[in-house]
């Protein structure tokens, strides 16, 4: 494999587990300057020493997406650190299964759509102007959640119906600047974020969905994530019944929405 990543300054948000430790761990042997962003320092720090063993240079940055302010300080230690941006990979996210009806405490619905949705805004925004200078990358890890309804899962797929309007709508408005825009829709995923979810009463449902063991591994995830990124593709789904789905929904919605509560009732147990 080409090394396409050797020396490029790559941020990774959430990389303190699941989806976005695996790409670190990933890219880690291309020898890039790869900054580690999550909440948990703790954690970042072991990723960044297992980064490091693997041959890459790391700057762990502690950070809330969900705070503009320190998306902004984020983007601004990378620049003082690497002097660039090549690509950023807006993949830090929480998750919620409850029905609306039964959610207690709406105060978590701001929460989803202000991690999920602007705090990929928000990194975004800052990065921009060095991204430009170097016609880098901008990824957004959206879900299979974002091209149609799920139910006991709304809030999560409005936000990452959001980040797919915000992210298309980007990608127009930097035609010719040589900075593309990926959006990757993974489909289900072995990682923390199911017992993280949020359940009905705000707190972490603690427990994994039924069917994680069949779900897509967060290494072969990654991988897909570095074919798209590499190639600037525009939208990259990881599951045929995802990318099928797309083209079915056109015709036939009502089934896309059969599908969509079959899946849910198997892996969450409505
Ligand atoms: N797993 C799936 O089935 C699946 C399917 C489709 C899409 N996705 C998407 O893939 C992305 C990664 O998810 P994952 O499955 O790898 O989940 P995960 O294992 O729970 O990892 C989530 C990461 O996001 C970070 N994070 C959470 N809240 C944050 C905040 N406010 N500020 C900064 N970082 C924050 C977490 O670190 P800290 O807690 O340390 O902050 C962690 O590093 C998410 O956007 C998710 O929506 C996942």
């Amino acid at each position: 494999m080409p090394k396409t990543w050797s020396q490029q300054v790559i941020i990774i948000t959430g990389a303190s587990a699941g989806i976005g430790k695996a790409l670190a761990y990933r890219l880690a042997p291309q020898s890039p300057n790869l900054v580690l962003v999550a909440r948990d320092r703790a954690r970042l720090e072991e990723v960044a020493e297992t980064c490091k063993r693997l041959g890459a240079t790391t700057l762990v940055l502690p950070t809330d997406v969900a705070d503009s302010q320190a998306c902004a300080e984020m983007i601004q230690a990378t620049i003082e650190k690497f002097s660039r941006i090549d690509v950023l990979v807006n993949n830090a996210g929480i998750s919620m299964w409850s029905t609306v009806e039964d959610v207690q405490d709406v105060s978590r619905f701001r929460l989803i759509m202000d991690v999920n949705f602007l705090g990929s805004v928000y990194c975004t925004k800052f990065a921009l102007p060095y991204l430009k200078l170097t016609q880098g990358r901008v990824v957004a890890i959206s879900s299979v959640a974002s091209l149609t309804g799920v139910p006991s899962h709304a809030v999560y797929c409005a936000s990452k119906h959001a980040m797919n309007g915000f992210f298309e709508s980007l990608r127009i408005e930097l035609e010719g600047s040589g900075v593309s825009v990926t959006i990757v829709a993974p489909d289900f995923v072995q990682s923390e974020i199911h017992a993280r979810s949020l359940g009905p009463d705000g707190k972490p449902l603690g427990r994994l969905l039924q069917d994680h063991g069949s779900f897509l591994s967060a290494e072969a995830c990654a991988e897909i994530i570095i074919r798209a990124m590499a190639g600037r593709k525009r939208f990259v789904v990881t599951s045929v019944r995802g990318k099928v789905g797309r083209w079915v929904k056109l015709c036939f919605p009502q089934v896309i929405d059969w599908m969509a509560k079959r899946g849910v009732s198997e892996a969450y147990r409505l």
